[in-house]
């Protein structure tokens, strides 16, 4: 935490006080309670932003720009400036993530690593399956990772209902949702339960080769099998459909002349845990914005006018 960040908490003596900073901070927050009319933001008395509570200010400026930020307030209260990493209350804590598998679950174990290096500012806080023999729950179970089971069936009579599992999962207070090789159809009360906030990894460049029967070698031979010069992973969002939600982030791989399905498939996993470990690494750091049109976009963390 930099300079700004230390100074949490600070008591304002007076109306209009004013605190310099010179801080190389990409974005705080003022934060006021009570009866607080106003406060601003300010650089070299300029005010920058403004915030009328209980609503919050935060500034996307990269870099030392704005050494000798301040906050002014136009009354005698408690406010609170934080850095970029502090944005809000909740950006603050660790996001708490459900994967759900039905496989060998290499993609979940990516974003396990990811989540222990602290590359990612989250933790798989609970594994769902519907597959409790599967690679991906034995994971699971070896790293102290609770397992749900989902849907149940007659083979797996401990699974729960998706009403249980939307209650389990805000039990769990998941945040999001990762879908990493879980073949059943997400059901409408988990859609509608978790907005925005569920993703899927498919194996192809969506929106081709997706949808019902798109999975596993059968993507890849499909690819293969159509001409297709290039395929690759795709992170898209989840809505009622298979593969059909808004589309995230996307890699390209070459499709070569005498490929088989198992040698694309391995191109395009090893592309697949880069580039959902860098997704989530967004999510968890409050990095997606959607368009006016209700397509996502990634914020560049070393740029915060890039998005891609
Ligand atoms: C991946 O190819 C993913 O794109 C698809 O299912 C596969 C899961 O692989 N949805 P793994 O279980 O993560 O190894």
């Amino acid at each position: 935490m930099d300079a700004l960040g230390s100074i949490i908490g600070t008591r304002l003596p007076s109306p209009t006080n004013f605190i310099n900073m010179s801080s190389r901070c990409m974005a705080i927050r003022l934060a006021s309670q009570d009866n607080l009319s106003h406060c601003s933001v300010t650089y070299r008395r300029h005010i920058l932003a403004k915030a009328s509570p209980p609503s919050k200010v935060v500034l996307q400026k990269a870099g030392s720009k704005y050494q000798g930020l301040g906050c002014r307030c136009s009354a005698s209260e408690t406010v609170s400036c934080m850095t970029n990493d502090d944005t809000s209350q909740k950006s603050t804590q660790r996001k708490r993530l459900a994967v759900f598998v039905s496989g060998g679950g290499s993609n979940f174990k990516a974003i396990h690593e990811a989540t222990k290096q602290g590359l990612v500012h989250g933790d798989i806080t609970v594994l769902v399956t519907d597959k409790p023999g599967c690679g991906g729950a034995e994971y699971a179970r070896d790293n102290q990772i609770p397992v749900v089971i989902f849907p149940g069936s007659k083979s797996s009579p401990d699974g729960v209902s998706a009403a249980e599992l939307v209650a389990t999962l805000r039990k769990f207070e998941v945040d999001f949702l990762l879908l990493a090789g879980y073949l059943k159809l997400i059901p409408i009360e988990l859609v509608q339960a978790f907005r925005r906030s569920i993703l899927n990894i498919h194996p192809s460049l969506l929106p081709a080769f997706g949808g019902k029967g798109f999975y596993g070698l059968k993507v890849h031979e499909a690819v293969i099998g159509s001409g297709a010069r290039y395929s690759g992973p795709t992170v898209h969002f989840v809505d009622e459909q298979y593969d059909t939600g808004r589309i995230l982030a996307q890699r390209v791989v070459p499709v070569l002349t005498d490929d088989t399905a198992e040698q694309l498939a391995a191109r395009v996993l090893s592309q697949e845990h880069q580039v959902y470990v860098e997704v989530v690494t967004a999510l968890c750091e409050d990095r997606i914005v959607w368009r006016d049109d209700g397509v996502p976009l990634i914020r560049s963390r070393d740029n915060s006018d890039k998005l891609y």
